[in-house]
């Protein structure tokens, strides 16, 4: 997740000084969205444009800029300017200058580009790109775009500006909003999305002739000519002639019918003066109008030269509403940033139907069956020769490796050690060179996983992490990994990326299993499993009512005991957790195995106890548990799946979660237990996102 902001004043006068400092101000508010680089680009003092770019949060920009004051000549007035500018969370390539956005198509930054979001075929972009004679400088998926609309400005230099990014769209695959600016095209800016978010809010001294922006149509149905790569080809581009196709792909037919509809919006008065402000979210906007309307996806929205903003598709479609509502926002800015939610935390549980989709992003390829993991994909075969893969982490990441195990042991067939890492260092343990040791750590920073990492890397293992932050020292000191792309979590108790780790590991586990025929079939019902997963995901987070009922109950007692077994200790382990750090109450997390060893005799009929059963191999063992626990009083609280009578017979409350796949059933048992916590917390009054004594990035041992 990464945070785009632009800003264009036309006939409304303003300094160099001031646009800065806009553009920085809607970063600012956009930072909490992704904040490991930043850059804003501009129009050069004399001519072309400037970009300005720098590593770390948004301040350090700020004082790159401050310092540079004179030649960006602060004080000259402009009637028409357009910025960009951008917040950036990585993706691809480490957090770095070169690697921030703006990125650009060329020395002369002829065409420049933010963008928030992945491509997803941009190596296939790339290739065809670097074939035409670019030559790239970051390591970025955007890259890719800033070059491929020179190379078809190249070819087309009497396209407009929007016409341009049409066909550039056309050709990319992924999640985007972007924003682009061009020294051919002075004060004017074109933005577009597709599954990632993005509003335009427009300032004007007089009222807006209408509350309704048009939808152009560049042209029904018009034939491009040129196809995309089938997705046989991308998988194994190795197999087809690739020269051949991409000449298809990229290389426009001539001809393309370029009539644009005559239709015009003008949404002004007599006086011409107005502002636009594009960003990703209502919070870098609303300081400066509340007028603003929401892109849809593919909708693309051009300023052009006369200051007149409009919204064009390439094609009709029935559902579309042929008009876009500019509406009035109600929002305080902290509501925005956090959405209708009342905490990141929150906000964060209830990204997760997008998070694990962004996890599974340009991975899985569901029709075929496929999964690849780029970071991993050269060490494939090191890794099947190795010894044993060792897991290591802490807290919730370490809980995302208990959960995988299992899996793991089956797909590979390997045997697979999990270690909280301040007690792997401790122990000394020993580690060979055939070693191939694995670091999960959602900030990459955790100095106690760090520290074994470097334990391992001393002794020759191969080292892989698995963060949600591109650029970490995890990263870095990484032989090869997968980035989880969770997006920003800022509640310190984790949530989003849990599920995303989790979901890494299994995507590792099918990887490795790919060429063994007899794992075929459990493959096959993983990855589908994985395809529905967003939904039932919903369905769990729309228990969110009955579950905030539920900590009614339980929000006063002294303490509460989370059971189950097999795949789904790891979700007792970690609900208990998170219970535990955001509400002050005492939590465990038990395995049901274990009941009888000892932790039940601490059941009573005063005791609050959550119980997941579900339909899997251990589920008589866990109806058994169920029977011990009623049968001294207990009275559990179950979570059980979707329709099943038969443990719901001993429950006080039932919470029903769709069936899924065994080994993904954890990623769908602990929704219930973060939002129990969540609302535990603010039942008795915690601040919910910044548990006492806790930080969200521990780097000392
Ligand atoms: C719990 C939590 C912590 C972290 C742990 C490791 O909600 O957030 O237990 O999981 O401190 O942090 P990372 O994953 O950043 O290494």
């Amino acid at each position: 997740m990464c945070g785009i902001f632009a800003y264009l004043n036309y006939l409304s006068p303003k300094s160099r000084a001031e646009i800065i400092e806009l553009l920085i101000r809607g970063l600012e508010r956009l930072e909490y969205r992704g904040y490991d680089s930043a850059g804003i680009g501009i129009d050069a003092v004399d001519s072309g444009l400037t970009l300005v770019k720098q590593t770390g949060k948004v301040k350090c920009l700020r004082d790159k800029i401050e310092a540079q004051q004179d030649s960006l000549d602060f004080g000259r007035e402009l009637d028409i300017h357009a910025g960009i500018a951008h917040t950036r969370w990585a993706t691809h390539g480490v957090p770095s200058d070169i690697n921030s956005h703006p990125q650009r198509s060329d020395e002369a930054n002829e065409f420049i580009v933010v963008h928030n979001g992945i491509i997803t075929n941009y190596k296939d972009v790339k290739q065809f790109l670097i074939q035409k004679g670019f030559k790239f400088e970051s390591d970025t998926d955007t890259e890719i775009i800033a070059k491929l609309i020179k190379h078809l400005r190249d070819l087309h230099p009497t396209y407009s500006f929007r016409e341009l990014v049409e066909q550039v769209i056309q050709q990319l695959e992924g999640a985007f909003a972007l924003a682009f600016k061009s020294k051919y095209f002075p004060g004017e800016l074109v933005v577009t999305r597709r599954g990632s978010p993005l509003l335009v809010g427009i300032k004007t001294k007089e009222k807006l002739a209408s509350d309704h922006i048009p939808v152009l149509y560049s042209k029904d149905g018009c034939e491009f000519g040129g196809r995309s790569l089938t997705s046989r080809e991308r998988d194994c581009p190795e197999k087809v002639d690739l020269q051949d196709h991409r000449s298809h792909v990229y290389e426009l037919p001539h001809g393309l019918a370029r009539t644009e509809s005559t239709a015009e919006f003008l949404p002004l008065g007599d006086d011409r003066e107005v502002e636009y402000f594009f960003a990703s979210d209502a919070s870098a906007i609303i300081e400066h109008t509340n007028r603003v309307l929401y892109l849809l996806d593919d909708d693309v929205a051009s300023v052009d030269s006369e200051g007149i903003l409009k919204i064009h598709r390439l094609k009709r479609s029935l559902e579309d509403s042929h008009a876009r509502e500019i509406t009035t926002l109600k929002m305080e800015i902290q509501q925005i940033m956090k959405g209708n939610f009342s905490s990141f935390m929150q906000k964060e549980i209830f990204e997760q139907p997008e998070s694990v989709v962004n996890t599974m992003r340009g991975r899985i390829n569901f029709d075929n069956e496929t999964v690849v993991l780029g970071g991993i994909k050269e060490h494939l075969s090191e890794i099947r020769r190795c010894r044993r893969l060792l897991l290591i982490a802490c807290g919730t990441s370490y809980h995302s490796t208990i959960a995988t195990r299992q899996l793991l042991e089956e797909l590979t067939e390997l045997p697979v050690m999990v270690d909280l890492a301040s007690d792997f260092l401790d122990r000394n343990t020993p580690i060979f060179r055939d070693d191939v040791c694995f670091f999960v750590s959602q900030s990459g920073e955790t100095a106690d996983t760090l520290l074994a990492l470097r334990y391992c890397k001393q002794r020759g293992a191969l080292i892989v992490g698995i963060t949600n932050t591109v650029g970490s020292s995890i990263c870095r000191e990484s032989h090869c990994g997968v980035h989880i792309n969770a997006g920003p979590e800022i509640g310190v108790a984790s949530t989003k990326a849990y599920t995303s780790q989790m979901i890494s590991l299994v995507m590792f586990a099918l990887m490795m299993s790919e060429d063994r025929i007899s794992s075929q079939p459990r493959r096959s019902e993983i990855i589908q499993g994985l395809r529905v997963l967003p939904d039932q995901i919903k369905e769990v987070l729309s228990l969110d009512s009955k579950i905030q009922e539920i900590s009614r109950s339980v929000f006063e007692k002294k303490s509460l005991l989370v059971l189950g077994r097999g795949y789904n200790y790891a979700t007792c382990l970690e609900g208990a957790l998170k219970i535990k750090e955001i509400t002050y109450m005492h939590s465990e997390g038990i395995l049901a195995g274990e009941l009888k060893h000892g932790p039940l005799a601490l059941v009573d009929e005063g005791m609050p106890i959550i119980m997941i059963c579900t339909r899997d191999n251990v589920f008589v063992k866990c109806m058994n548990a169920l029977q011990q626990v009623t049968a001294r009083e207990g009275r559990p609280i179950l979570i059980c799946n979707k329709g099943d009578e038969e443990p719901q017979k001993y429950a006080s409350k039932v919470l029903e979660v769709p069936k899924t796949v065994d080994c993904l059933q954890g990623l769908l048992t602990v929704i219930p237990l973060q939002l129990l916590s969540y609302h535990v917390a603010v039942l008795k009054g915690c601040n919910v996102d910044c548990p006492r004594n806790l930080a969200k990035s521990v780097t000392v041992e």
